[in-house]
């Protein structure tokens, strides 16, 4: 068990350079059974989910080697179809690789995969479409027994874009025969970041970042050995940026998208952040006091990222004026609320509706994380609060954010880490 402890009051003030996306290297680590060959993976985070997702490779007889922020994964020698049940209930990224192991190995047996408690999580349009694909399913005693020995390309309708449906979709599609079509897929830049690396690899897929994605099966799994760079993390950009706009600091962060955060930064801006952005870095300083966001709903893929979710609670506990928030993605994603409370944070929810009214300060407070990104939520509001604030189950928040607490030290948090 580690803990958090921050003591609030100071400003951030610095650079930081933000590392690749967790949401596009944990499917294309499971991609990497989809080649024989080398995969190479550039400017990879070094947080526990993707430690799980390489620990999974290898029960399934991949070889991984780790370098800093270069991991090498080689898939040859792999000949296990059936996901370790333990290492799968740590992530639910781990039903990604359902769709390559049947591309690889015409059959998976897998259990429902766990994650961070925000919702019932169901993977039911996983399994329909992989049904659509002529993938055979059958649930027995909590697990997944699937047949993939005749798959076969089809048109799919996702009654929801969901990121993770529309990417093992995607990995399964590639080796079925014929094309298949994803109809309202998922959105996100980490789709289309997956896109790139399956047709690095040779195989033939497009339309990733629209809501209609086509991919043309090919005989057999590619043999290409590749190197492919991770796309930068919108969410963890986009904390960085709460964190220096909830102190009223200032904050330049480099190796970034842009247009990936244009909901966050729009909602930024509202607040009355300066912002200024450039093609791969943004700068945000707070010039002027800050005022409520009128409202915000969570979306899928351009709206606004329900990961963002927490962190923008967290500022919008102390801005000057009430702020309303509907969770509209996942139905349990306020955890942080009743954590924030104890640091006199003042709120009211109604399901999925959180109306919060700025207080002038947030007290120090013995918190639990509860999941990820209400997890650094609970950061960012130490960093403002008076006194000291510690954050039990800190390895929640490891899942998504490379070391955290030496990130924020470095542009000026005082912040340290107990294990
Ligand atoms: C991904 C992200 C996660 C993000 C989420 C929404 C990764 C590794 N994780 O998760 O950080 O919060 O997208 O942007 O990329 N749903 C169903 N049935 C399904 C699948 C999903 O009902 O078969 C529902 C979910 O319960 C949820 C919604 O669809 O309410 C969105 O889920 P989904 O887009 O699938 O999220 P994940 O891929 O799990």
């Amino acid at each position: 068990m580690s803990k958090i402890v921050v003591n609030g009051g100071a400003k951030l003030k610095g650079e930081l350079r933000v590392g690749g996306a967790k949401n596009a290297v944990l499917p294309i680590l499971a991609g990497t059974l989809l080649s024989t060959g080398c995969v190479t993976l550039t400017d990879c985070p070094d947080i526990l989910d993707a430690g799980n997702m390489m620990s999974i490779l290898r029960t399934l007889g991949a070889d991984t080697n780790k370098s800093f922020d270069v991991l090498d994964i080689r898939t040859k020698d792999a000949s296990c179809f059936i996901m370790p049940s333990h290492l799968s209930k740590e992530l639910r990224s781990s039903i990604f690789m359902l769709g390559p192991i049947l591309s690889r190995f015409k059959r998976a047996r897998c259990v429902y995969p766990g994650g961070c408690e925000i919702g019932n999580r169901p993977i039911d349009l996983h399994l329909s479409g992989l049904s659509m694909l002529n993938v055979k399913i059958l649930e027995k005693h909590g697990s997944i027994i699937c047949d993939g020995s005749d798959m076969r390309g089809n048109t799919i309708h996702l009654d929801y874009p969901s990121v993770g449906a529309t990417e093992n979709l995607m990995m399964a599609a590639v080796t079925a025969k014929g094309k298949t079509e994803v109809q309202n897929a998922a959105r996100e830049p980490e789709i289309e970041d997956l896109q790139t690396f399956l047709n690095e690899l040779g195989y033939s897929v497009h339309g990733a970042g629209t809501s209609t994605v086509i991919i043309n099966g090919t005989d057999g799994i590619s043999d290409k050995s590749v190197v492919h760079k991770i796309i930068p993390d919108r969410i963890v950009a986009g904390t960085f940026l709460t964190a220096a706009a909830i102190t009223g600091g200032e904050i330049n962060l480099k190796n970034c998208i842009p247009s990936h955060l244009s909901s966050i930064i729009a909602k930024l801006r509202e607040t009355g952040c300066d912002i200024e952005v450039n093609d791969d870095s943004i700068r945000l300083s707070v010039n002027r006091e800050l005022k409520e966001i009128r409202h915000l709903e969570t979306l899928p893929h351009p709206g606004f990222p329900t990961d963002m979710q927490a962190p923008i609670f967290a500022l919008c506990c102390v801005l000057n004026g009430t702020s309303i928030i509907v969770e509209n993605v996942f139905e349990n994603r306020f955890k942080h609320a009743s954590e924030l409370a104890k640091m006199g944070a003042e709120y009211t929810q109604k399901d999925r509706m959180a109306i919060i009214r700025g207080v002038k300060k947030l007290t120090g407070a013995s918190l639990i994380a509860g999941d990820l990104r209400g997890g650094a939520a609970l950061v960012l509001a130490g960093l403002v609060a008076e006194g000291e604030t510690t954050i039990d189950n800190a390895e929640l928040i490891d899942r998504g954010y490379e070391r955290i607490d030496e990130q924020l030290r470095n542009i000026g948090a005082n912040i340290r880490r107990i294990d």
